[in-house]
């Protein structure tokens, strides 16, 4: 038995497969869905995210293979129920044709069944848990994943005098994929975890944690937070004086984000962190990408989570350019599968196999530069999969 929810789905998608099969299409306006959280905790994603995709709008047109392009912003304020709810009145009721944003991996897990129902391509911006793409044959990535960000600086370690680790984590899916990654590699290259912690997602107070990691004496602090804490374990790694014990920080570069490493203060400096994305990256692309988010939006640094929304939208007009407007989701997915494309970040692809990202990965040292706090990269590792391998 279907449920009314698959049922309406089903019939929304059938709607929109004869507006399609006669060409009708074409003279409607496409609707995109973005949802995002855009208040609350982790508001600062919401707000990259958007002030990326405006801007890519901006640039390269609001028509694309002569269909013209509506978003429509959703606030689903971090709450899982609230993303799917969204989802399902965007497809249904808006007729919205493309799913896009998800802040966070349990708003993605929400609004998964939806785009498996409605048939709807689902472009996540923004989370970063590796199974995420499974969840629908109609996902598709341009953010990253924890494995991919984590892996570089397990590596990097063993080879930089760091033996012995104390792994922080907040406790979700992120926070399981990133410790299980640089656990695996860090060992498999002779290193020791002495002490391993997850802080509760909702509310954390880093303090104790932090205390515990300085009381276990590692080498270094290996720290995954999600974007808009890092701000809140610096203080505590630099209060506690874990610098000061010789203690270095190290992790993906969730932890130093470009939205509010400025902000920091000096116990940021010397941070070592692998990541796709930094405001620092002196590419052209990069430099011109940087100096339009900031004139769009006076005093905003773009940071990872911009990027993604950015590329997002790269995809999406390309997509559409390969299928003449069609946003059938098989069609869409299967012209998705292989695209390439430079981004600010560097070089991307969308993995035929996995519909997810290949990126290049940095290696990157917070240093003040011209007097403000940077993610200065120094090495790279090309072409990284999903899974980090
Ligand atoms: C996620 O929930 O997938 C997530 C959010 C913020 C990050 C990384 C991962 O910085």
């Amino acid at each position: 038995m279907m449920d009314r929810l698959s049922f309406r789905l089903v019939v929304a998608a059938l709607a929109l497969g004869v507006l399609m099969s006669t060409g009708a299409y074409a003279q409607q306006p496409l609707k995109i869905g973005l949802i995002l959280p855009m208040t609350g905790p982790f508001a600062s994603t919401g707000r990259q995210v958007t002030a990326a995709v405006k801007l890519y709008i901006a640039e390269h047109g609001d028509v694309v293979a002569g269909r013209k392009i509506e978003v429509l912003l959703r606030d689903d304020t971090n709450a899982p129920e609230t993303t799917k709810r969204f989802a399902q009145e965007l497809v249904t009721n808006d007729h919205a044709e493309i799913l896009t944003g998800f802040g966070l991996t349990p708003l993605a897990f929400a609004a998964a069944p939806i785009a498996t129902a409605a048939k709807v391509p689902m472009i996540v911006m923004s989370a970063g848990t590796l199974v995420i793409p499974e969840k629908s044959p109609y996902i598709l990535r341009t953010s990253f994943t924890l494995p991919q960000q984590s892996a570089p600086i397990a590596a990097w370690a063993t080879k930089h005098g760091i033996n012995k680790v104390f792994t922080l984590v907040t406790d979700y899916a992120p926070g399981i994929d990133a410790e299980t990654t640089f656990n695996n590699v860090f060992k498999a290259n002779g290193g020791q975890i002495v002490g391993e912690a997850r802080v509760p997602a909702q509310n954390p107070d880093y303090a104790p944690f932090i205390q515990r990691a300085k009381d276990a004496k590692p080498d270094a602090l290996f720290v995954f937070v999600p974007s808009g804490e890092g701000a809140a374990v610096m203080k505590q790694f630099a209060e506690r004086g874990l610098a000061k014990a010789g203690i270095k920080l190290i992790g993906p570069g969730d932890v130093t984000d470009d939205d509010i490493l400025d902000s920091m203060g000096d116990a940021a400096i010397g941070t070592i962190t692998s990541h796709f994305y930094s405001a620092a990256h002196p590419s052209a692309e990069n430099k011109a990408y940087v100096a339009a988010i900031e004139k769009a939006n006076p005093g905003m640094r773009p940071n990872f989570m911009s990027v993604g929304g950015w590329d997002g939208m790269e995809l999406i007009y390309e997509v559409l350019k390969k299928t003449n407007g069609s946003t059938d989701g098989d069609k869409f997915i299967a012209a998705a599968k292989g695209l390439s494309w430079v981004s600010p970040r560097g070089k991307v692809t969308i993995d035929p196999r996995t519909r997810d990202i290949i990126q290049d990965v940095y290696m990157r040292e917070v240093k003040r530069v011209s007097g403000h706090l940077y993610n200065v990269e120094f090495d790279q590792v090309a072409s990284v999969a999903p899974d980090g391998k």
